[in-house]
């Protein structure tokens, strides 16, 4: 059951979006509406780097139909709002390595979009065995 603690409105392109904060399990869930229809989510996770503390976001989310319209963009900058006015430096995330090259190449695109500092961690292998980086973006 969704119990918003805390609602934002945001409005892009036509598109109402509401966005429900809801913490639970030690975490907090954004959840995406337009017109009673959920279009997306996210969640965060507080996580110390360097004894810094960041919002970590977790499957970020932005059903097809709806992609493309700077929806997910609009959401990035709420985050890293809603994490600034609670004390944190920033927010933080891994580009997904379970995937094809491509799909990496379009998210990376994604964060670079919205200024984010990418930081190469590594190499992983696909199951089709394509060896991708891991990459970390961060956005202060
Ligand atoms: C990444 C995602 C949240 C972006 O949401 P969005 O509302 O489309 O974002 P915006 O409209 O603000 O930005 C669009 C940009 O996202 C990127 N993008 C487009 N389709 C994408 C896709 N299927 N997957 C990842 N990134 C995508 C492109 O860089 C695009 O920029 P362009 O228009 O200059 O080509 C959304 O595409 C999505 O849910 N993808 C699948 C899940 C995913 O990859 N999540 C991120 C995990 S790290």
């Amino acid at each position: 059951m969704i119990n918003p603690l805390d609602i934002k409105w945001c409005i892009n392109k036509n598109i109402r979006i509401a966005m429900y904060l809801n913490k639970r399990h030690g975490g907090t869930y954004v959840y995406l509406r337009s017109n009673g229809e959920l279009i997306g989510t996210a969640a965060l996770q507080p996580k110390k780097i360097n004894g810094e503390k960041y919002v970590e976001i977790t499957s970020l989310y932005v059903k097809e139909p709806y992609r493309n319209r700077g929806i997910g963009s609009i959401v990035l900058k709420e985050i890293l709002q809603f994490a600034k006015e609670r004390g944190f430096k920033g927010i933080l995330g891994h580009i997904m390595h379970a995937d094809s090259l491509e799909n990496i190449k379009r998210r990376l695109n994604f964060y670079l979009k919205n200024n984010a500092e990418i930081k190469l961690k590594g190499y992983k292998k696909t199951f089709k065995g394509e060896k991708v980086p891991v990459l970390q973006f961060i956005l202060t």
